[in-house]
């Protein structure tokens, strides 16, 4: 006979990470991540290669999923997974994985937007943010200052109108050189240097962020000194690092202010692969001290990309009913 627990596999293929997770009663059981290296030496990721790779991965990583959470697949009520925001090839294996897998199991499929998982990766671990809260999701697809009113209902207030945070992240690195993701070792450069080098900064609306002047801005900072000093970038990287990250942090630290200030709201969060940034992580939560925030950064593994988003974004939708039909397919450009 089955039991009343509610119990949820869920399954996110958005971009370069294969990723399952068993959530039972909205507590994450198991939560798998299969990366691609693959795309390292192309400077960014290649759709075709990530779709290939997500081909190859996601059976292990369903299975390892199911093993770690002591699951077994008859006890699953439900299928979570992304729909979108992502890559269309990408997507595409998840999506088709879940239908597949749904029928033969014969449990609803429970559509998940990526964007709305990212912000709901705080409710994975205790303690949960309170209702009304503003989420800053900085990862490498998008940047959003979105008010979030209950599960799974959020308006986004503003947006990059053209890179993502960790966008400028990875196409500094790349100009100075870095292998892709070149966030991560940005972040650990800037710690041996100091921001002495100044961007431009952009101008833009309210709540919005441009991220494509900054990156110009230093590409032809860069080609000025170079001229000079051939071996500029070499002998400045850790400053260079530092004075890139700081432009990019201030920015973003401005823009939640601003929100948290004009909507007097006192309950911030952070969230997307960007939150793993130590200097971003460290300015918030000194600034949510200073103005008496609530601060809420998730764990690590629920920051980047992973599963576990999904099934929690998903436990909810379950609990509302709200299910897909089973001719569902892929939304590359959903919006929140
Ligand atoms: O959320 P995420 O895993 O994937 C997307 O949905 O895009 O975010 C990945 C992004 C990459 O741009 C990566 O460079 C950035 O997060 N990132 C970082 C750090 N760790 C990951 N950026 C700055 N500092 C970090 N420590
Ligand atoms: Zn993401």
């Amino acid at each position: 006979m089955k039991n009343n627990n509610i119990t949820i596999l869920a399954i996110e293929s958005s971009c370069d990470d294969t990723s399952a997770a068993v959530i039972q009663n909205g507590k994450v059981l198991s939560n798998k991540i299969a990366n691609q290296s693959v795309h390292a030496q192309y400077g960014g990721v290649v759709p075709e290669l990530a779709s290939r790779m997500h081909d190859k991965n996601i059976l292990p990583v369903v299975q390892a999923a199911l093993e770690t959470s002591g699951v077994d697949k008859s006890d699953l009520d439900g299928i979570a997974f992304t729909r979108g925001p992502g890559l269309l090839g990408s997507l595409i294996v998840g999506v088709n994985f879940a239908k597949s897998l749904a029928l033969g199991l014969n449990i609803p499929l429970i559509e998940v937007n990526h964007m709305e998982a990212h912000v709901m990766a705080h409710f994975a671990e205790e303690p949960h943010p309170q209702f009304p809260f503003l989420c800053l999701t900085v990862s490498g697809g998008h940047t959003q200052i979105v008010l979030v009113t209950d599960y799974n209902k959020m308006s986004v207030l503003g947006t990059t109108i053209d890179d993502a945070a960790g966008e400028a992240f990875d196409k500094t690195g790349k100009i100075l050189g870095l292998p892709y993701p070149a966030g991560p070792k940005i972040d650990k450069l800037a710690k041996e240097g100091k921001p002495i080098f100044e961007f431009a900064k952009p101008k833009v609306g309210e709540y919005d962020f441009s991220f494509s002047g900054l990156k110009t801005s230093i590409l032809y900072f860069l080609q000025k000194q170079v001229k000079a000093d051939p071996e500029f970038v070499n002998t400045h990287l850790n400053d260079i690092c530092a004075s890139v990250q700081s432009s990019i942090v201030n920015i973003l630290i401005a823009k939640i202010t601003l929100a948290a200030s004009n909507l007097k709201i006192n309950n911030i969060a952070l969230a997307g692969g960007v939150s793993a940034n130590s200097e971003l992580r460290s300015a918030f939560t000194d600034l949510g001290i200073k103005q008496q925030w609530n601060t809420y950064i998730p764990a690590f593994e629920y920051c980047t990309d992973n599963a576990a988003m999904i099934g929690i974004s998903g436990y909810y939708h379950y609990l509302n009913g709200n299910f897909s039909h089973q001719g569902v397919t892929p939304m590359p450009r959903m919006k929140i």
